[in-house]
């Protein structure tokens, strides 16, 4: 659906030259959710900019649904970005219009027979929620209400693909949900693609079915969501993922622990997780272990387990266990208590 080609942009200012997307190449696959995931200055907006032309690059390609954007006419160019619509972090809504104007702006824009507007912007309003809403100005609306509003008006002409920028970093968490939520229901219902940065791994685990991290204008990694949470490559990627899983065990906890054992985060994936592996362990003899913490996550709907156990035993025999487990298909990670 979505093709960039070495895409590269540097933008030239009076303090000098940055270069902000470093020759990305991806493909977006017509119908799925893609996260784009990175630290703030990694490159995610200008990327997505330039996957509608709002920022022109430097130097490739930018292929949307077979028609390469980068050679249009600004004609062209002006119907072609109406097929994509694009969501904010902050919304960028017109203050002085109410929440139909809002999105009857939209239509207008794209010439819209008049008699057709109402009608469809009522349609728009009912599709996120906010039937009731119309007359109101987006000083009256909360976070999430105007990011539906932003949402309706992606939505106005009928976009094939929809360019989501942090749309839910200035929302709270229940918020998030909801809009998240509203995503999915649009991506499902209207089989529309979604590109969606985020610097949050939760946003990616709950909605995306793949995913590319970005750093210094560059992808550096990028997989389905499972295997890139379940094992992940590069060391900013595992950073990432450590944030979204990570659990780290209270002082008190540590205090108490057998100074002669080890404490080990074992990671269960796809069908291990699913089998009694730490029962076969045990059966085994030898080793003696205590879990401190256990959780199973799923992302889509396979299973992701991540337990941390303290076991003791002779230090040969609790190599063996590791040796075991990683035998098993488990990762395994001697967990210290500094950092
Ligand atoms: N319009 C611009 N003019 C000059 N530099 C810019 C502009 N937009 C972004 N940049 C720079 O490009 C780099 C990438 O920015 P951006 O794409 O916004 O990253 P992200 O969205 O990941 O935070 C940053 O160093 C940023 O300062
Ligand atoms: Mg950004």
């Amino acid at each position: 659906m979505i093709r960039l080609v070495d895409l590269y942009k540097r933008y030239d200012t009076k303090k000098g030259s940055v270069v902000a997307v470093d020759r990305v190449n991806l493909h977006i696959r017509q119908g799925e959710i893609f996260g784009i995931v990175g630290y703030s200055g990694a490159g995610k907006s200008s990327v997505l900019r330039c996957i509608n032309l709002l920022e022109k690059p430097t130097s490739g390609r930018v292929l949307v649904n077979g028609v390469e954007l980068t050679s249009l006419s600004k004609n062209e160019l002006r119907l072609a970005r109406q097929k994509i619509g694009m969501i904010f972090q902050h919304f960028h809504l017109i203050s002085s219009k109410t929440v139909f104007d809002n999105v009857a702006f939209a239509l207008k824009a794209a010439e819209t027979p008049k008699a057709a507007i109402a009608g469809r912007v009522n349609e728009l309003l009912g599709l996120v929620g906010l039937a009731d809403k119309a007359d109101q100005y987006p000083a009256q609306l909360s976070g999430g209400q105007k990011q539906r509003v932003g949402i309706a008006r992606a939505l106005a002409n009928e976009p094939q693909v929809l360019l989501c920028d942090e749309p839910t970093s200035a929302l709270d968490p229940t918020t998030t949900q909801s809009i998240l939520a509203l995503l999915k229901q649009i991506n499902r219902e209207l089989g529309l693609t979604i590109v969606l940065i985020t610097h949050e791994m939760e946003v990616v685990k709950d909605l995306c079915h793949r995913v590319a991290i970005m750093q210094s204008g560059r992808v550096i990694e990028e997989g389905d969501v499972y295997s890139v949470f379940a094992d992940p490559v590069q060391p900013l990627t595992q950073q990432f993922i450590r944030n979204a899983l990570e659990f780290k065990l209270p002082q008190k906890l540590w205090d108490k622990l057998d100074p002669a054992g080890k404490v080990l985060k074992v990671l269960f994936r796809d069908e291990v997780a699913e089998q009694p592996v730490i029962d076969e362990l045990l059966k085994a003899g030898g080793i003696r272990a205590n879990i401190l913490h256990g959780r199973i996550e799923y992302i889509g709907d396979k299973p992701l387990g991540t337990f941390i156990m303290e076991v003791t035993g002779h230090t040969g025999e609790i190599d063996e266990a590791v040796r075991f487990l990683t035998g098993r298909g488990c990762g395994v990670e001697v967990m210290s208590n500094v950092g």
